[in-house]
């Protein structure tokens, strides 16, 4: 299912704009400031409920607006969901999907997986373990049912514990005690969805990935629950309380979470040439669009920013190549439309090109 219809109104610096994207490769490309990025955003936007690039609604609405409202179409064979989003400058939120209204961003979510890559990813990736979590978990909202209702509660439990840490009431350590019954309950049952996704993951990006690209060949992935492995989660926190309770949040848990690559031993952070690093981002990215799609009946997006900038000619024929392992419909956007070429070529899939010049579309 593809995003076959989006129109824009006073997003950025785009007043009005509306957009046929094919359900292939979509190429946005203009000068800078012309609004590719924005566009970028808007599609992100429509899926997350948020953008990308800041936590800050206000920045968003054109100057002078008082809201922005995005619409999209999603489309397969004769069944289309209309959908939209609309943020005023209070930060009144207007969800709708199918005509009807919704409060929740999760259903938008739900319905369209959609990923981004920007020049900044990569460092933002294996810079610390935020992006990495946040990547686990977008998988694991769109493959797993229960996922998200399980994260919803358990967060509500951490938060809880948290306060009771800080606030330290009387006999917060009985009151600790009692919700820690549930927080250990919530996270193993976390822990399990996310120990047997990031094994399908591995197989998948072994298998698909890897045999593609000789330089991601002997990597290896290692997964951290939050805890000590050798350990209970029962255990970690009783032995950790003194320090929370010091500290005023939880130090263990799957809060904490997080996964590393390495080769020989070795980070790959500390090893790996940059142009390396972003393939191997690539490579993630594709390998966790294609997992949903084999798992569910999603389409997913991939929405690439600035592309030819991020890297050189090599290294392009490779993400080409990497890309046609997924079915996802993809936006790349670039200064120039001819730079992508080598990228384009190895996908052979439809390809669509959009000139976006001041905020506005140019037609031939
Ligand atoms: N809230 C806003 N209202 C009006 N214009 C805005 C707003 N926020 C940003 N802009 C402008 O929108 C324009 C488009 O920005 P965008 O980042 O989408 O450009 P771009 O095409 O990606 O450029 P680049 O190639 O430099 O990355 C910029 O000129 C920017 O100054
Ligand atoms: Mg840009």
């Amino acid at each position: 299912m593809s995003l076959s219809h989006l129109s824009l109104k006073y997003f950025r610096n785009i007043e009005a704009l509306t957009l046929e994207p094919v359900d292939g490769v979509n190429i946005i490309y203009g000068a800078n400031g012309s609004g590719k990025t924005s566009l970028l955003e808007a599609i992100y936007y429509l899926s997350h409920g948020k953008s990308f690039r800041t936590p800050k609604h206000k920045s968003i609405i054109s100057h002078q607006q008082s809201q922005f409202i995005i619409h999209g179409r999603k489309t397969l064979h004769d069944l289309s969901i209309p959908i939209g989003i609309s943020k005023s400058q209070s930060g009144d939120t207007q969800l709708k999907i199918q005509g009807k209204a919704s409060r929740k961003v999760s259903d938008l979510a739900q319905l369209m997986p959609v990923q981004v890559i920007t020049p900044e990813s990569y460092s933002l990736f294996f810079g610390g373990p935020k992006e990495r979590r946040k990547f686990l978990d977008l998988g694991l909202f769109h493959v797993e049912h229960e996922f998200f209702y399980l994260w919803q509660s358990f967060n509500k439990v951490l938060k809880q514990r948290n306060a009771l840490l800080k606030s330290k009431p009387k006999n917060y350590f009985d009151q600790i005690k009692f919700w820690d019954k549930e927080f250990v309950r919530l996270a193993e049952q976390i822990n399990k969805l996310r120990l047997a996704y990031i094994a399908r993951f591995q197989s998948h990006f072994f298998d698909k990935m890897c045999a593609e690209l000789s330089l991601i060949r002997d990597i290896n992935i290692q997964f951290n629950a939050g805890w000590k492995d050798d350990e209970s989660l029962a255990d970690a926190l009783e032995k950790n309380f003194e320090r929370d309770s010091r500290q005023g949040f939880t130090s263990k848990g799957p809060h904490k979470a997080d996964f590393n690559f390495s080769v020989d031993g070795n980070s790959v952070e500390n090893i790996f040439s940059r142009g390396q690093l972003k393939l191997l981002l690539y490579a993630l990215k594709v390998t966790q669009n294609s997992l949903i799609e084999l798992e569910t009946d999603k389409q997913s997006i991939l929405l690439i920013d600035d592309l030819p900038s991020e890297l050189g000619e090599d290294t392009k024929e490779k993400v080409g190549q990497l890309l046609s392992h997924c079915r996802s419909q993809i936006f790349i956007s670039s200064i120039l439309s001819e730079s992508i070429s080598a990228v384009v070529e190895p996908m052979k899939r439809e390809l669509k090109m959009f000139h976006v010049k001041h905020g506005n579309l140019i037609t031939r």
